[in-house]
């Protein structure tokens, strides 16, 4: 018997963290690496805006003895989160907030949001006030890594990716696939499912999301308002410290490395 929910995957932070958790290790290695890399100071403290389950931060704060913070609209990732520092006896927390307009207590070395979690702020205004607070929580030589699929002007563009996760007796399956892309308002519109199977249970979700687009021209006008920021490099998704990458017009996932000045 399949039990059919239409709701948001973010509600679900157990089996959103059973999809996307397992799937740390090339992120966190990276994020190691470039705090070693290109920030101009020691890194002692991060901060994840949008941080959703903390799958990072849980990493960064246990394995590598980083003081971690961050901040996510979803009040379920946020709780999720903080059991898990928690049970983990970390003293860090996370905090509901809205990573557009925010401000926080102690400041930050190093930061960031790698698989476009930024789109989801739907407007310019909202993504320059995202900017400015991050430079805002970052000390001088910072870092903020900010990883997002760009709109290819020429050549196609991914439209569906899938994940498969298992732990225990739990399994699941998820597809995303580009619903709707409207580049004039610069939304596309995405379909998601997700298939949670146990022993004894079938339970699918059907979602949808939205993300603001990017064509590279449009970031670069982006970050030309948040001059507080320079862009020391550019990588993609594939993580790869030796593979520093230039935009083409056909270029899709980046990740931008930028330093507060
Ligand atoms: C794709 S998940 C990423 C979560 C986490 N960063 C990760 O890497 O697993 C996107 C997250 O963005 C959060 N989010 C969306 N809009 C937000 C906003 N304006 N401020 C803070 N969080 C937001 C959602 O609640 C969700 O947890």
């Amino acid at each position: 018997m399949t039990e059919i929910i239409h709701g948001d995957l973010y509600d679900f932070p157990k089996y959103y963290d059973l999809l996307f958790g397992s799937d740390w290790k090339a992120e966190y290695d990276f994020l190691l690496a470039c705090f070693d890399r290109y920030a101009k100071c020691k890194v002692k403290r991060v901060f994840e805006p949008a941080c959703g389950t903390g799958r990072l931060l849980i990493k960064l704060a246990q394995k590598a003895g980083l003081e971690v913070s961050g901040n996510d609209l979803n009040e379920k990732a946020v709780a999720f989160c903080n059991a898990r520092f928690q049970k983990a006896k970390l003293a860090d927390r996370v905090e509901v907030g809205d990573m557009s307009n925010f401000t926080v207590k102690k400041k930050f070395h190093a930061s960031f949001n790698t698989i476009n979690s930024f789109r989801h702020l739907s407007t310019e205004r909202q993504a320059v006030g995202h900017l400015k607070c991050m430079a805002e929580g970052l000390t001088k030589g910072g870092l903020y890594i900010l990883g997002i699929h760009l709109t290819p002007t020429v050549g196609d563009r991914m439209e569906s990716e899938s994940w498969v996760a298992r732990r225990g007796n739990l399994q699941v399956n998820s597809v995303m696939w580009s619903k709707e892309l409207d580049l004039k308002k610069r939304n596309e519109h995405l379909g998601l499912t997700i298939d949670v199977y146990t022993p004894t249970n079938h339970i699918q979700l059907h979602d949808t999301m939205d993300y603001r687009t990017y064509t590279a021209k449009q970031m670069k006008s982006l970050l030309a308002k948040v001059p507080e920021f320079e862009v020391v490099a550019l990588h993609d998704f594939r993580y790869e410290m030796d593979d520093i990458i230039e935009i083409e017009p056909n270029t899709e996932d980046v990740v931008f490395v930028l330093r507060k000045r």
